[in-house]
């Protein structure tokens, strides 16, 4: 039987802090060994002080590319020579890739993570057709602006409660982005077609962003972002008051296809990963 890791075995990784309880090592493997490709794909938690050097050292090639997660991706794009155009306006990548040249290669998948998981749990929602609404202001809350102006959508209202953050993400979005406090929340959810939690609350189990669900429009759909538990409590809260629900699981998946294709040179084999995942978060 072949070893397997080989000389020429490519090699990829997660880099973030933390990333001990990372799915992206399982899913990455599992399509590497079902495509039968001679690569691995490992995490690198990496101490903050030293993410610069550590990208630094990987230019040429050594390691095809690292997929970036908290709280590395705005200095990810900062190390790129060049960026997809989602990089560029989220002001943050997810994904780095390293040419043989030297050069690293910033891309932003997240978004079409994002837009992929509504189109596959919600699939009779058109984002393009009102406003979207999301808690957050941080990285994850960037991309998903972008995403979802890139997709059609016509205004984007941002929930934060450092409303500076918030502020400073529609100065550089431009005027279909919109600003509003956390106690603002009744105002930024009318109307809106889709509410989007993009704050790390609910992660572990706690509340969601406080909001008044009977506010909501009655066809807007809840997404969640973070993915532990699967059912959050914004979840739960939007599935009682009848609204569908998309989870951060099949965002995860959704960022995980392109990234692999990007990494492997091979679009991912149609395994059943979400099942496997979901046995590692719900056991
Ligand atoms: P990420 O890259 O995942 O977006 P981040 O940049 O740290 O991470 O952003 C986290 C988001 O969660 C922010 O919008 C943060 O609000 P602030 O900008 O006010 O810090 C939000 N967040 C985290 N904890 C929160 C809490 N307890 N209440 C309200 N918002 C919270």
């Amino acid at each position: 039987m072949r070893p397997p890791v080989s000389p020429a075995t490519v090699v990829a990784a997660v880099a973030g802090s933390p990333v001990r309880h990372s799915l992206s090592p399982l899913m990455h493997n599992t399509w590497i060994a079902a495509a039968g490709l001679d690569a691995v794909y490992v995490a690198f938690e990496l101490q903050s002080e030293r993410f610069e050097a550590f990208v630094e050292g990987l230019r040429g090639g050594m390691v095809a590319g690292l997929n970036i997660t908290i709280p590395f991706k705005e200095r990810a794009l900062a190390l790129a020579d060049r960026a997809d155009p989602l990089a560029l306006a989220s002001g943050a990548a997810n994904l780095l890739l390293f040419h043989p040249d030297g050069t690293i290669e910033g891309r932003n998948t997240d978004g079409a993570g994002l837009i992929g998981a509504f189109q596959s749990q919600a699939p009779q929602l058109n984002l393009a057709s009102g406003p979207v609404a999301i808690f957050g202001a941080g990285g994850a809350a960037r991309g998903a602006a972008a995403a979802l102006m890139a997709e059609g959508c016509p205004e984007v209202r941002v929930i934060n409660r450092t409303l500076d953050r918030a502020l400073a993400l529609a100065e550089d979005m431009g005027s279909n982005l919109k600003a509003f406090q956390e106690d603002q929340a009744d105002k930024a959810i009318d109307g809106a077609v889709a509410l989007i939690n993009a704050t790390s609350l609910g992660l572990g189990g706690g509340p969601g962003p406080a909001m008044d669900w009977s506010k909501a429009s009655p066809g807007a759909v809840a997404m969640d972002m973070v993915y532990r538990p699967l059912r959050t409590e914004f979840l739960k809260q939007a599935a009682v008051n009848g609204h569908a629900t998309v989870d951060g699981l099949q965002m995860l998946i959704g960022q995980a296809v392109p990234s692999f294709e990007a990494l492997f040179g091979h679009p991912p084999p149609q395994t059943d990963v979400r099942t496997l995942l979901l046995a590692e978060l719900e056991p």
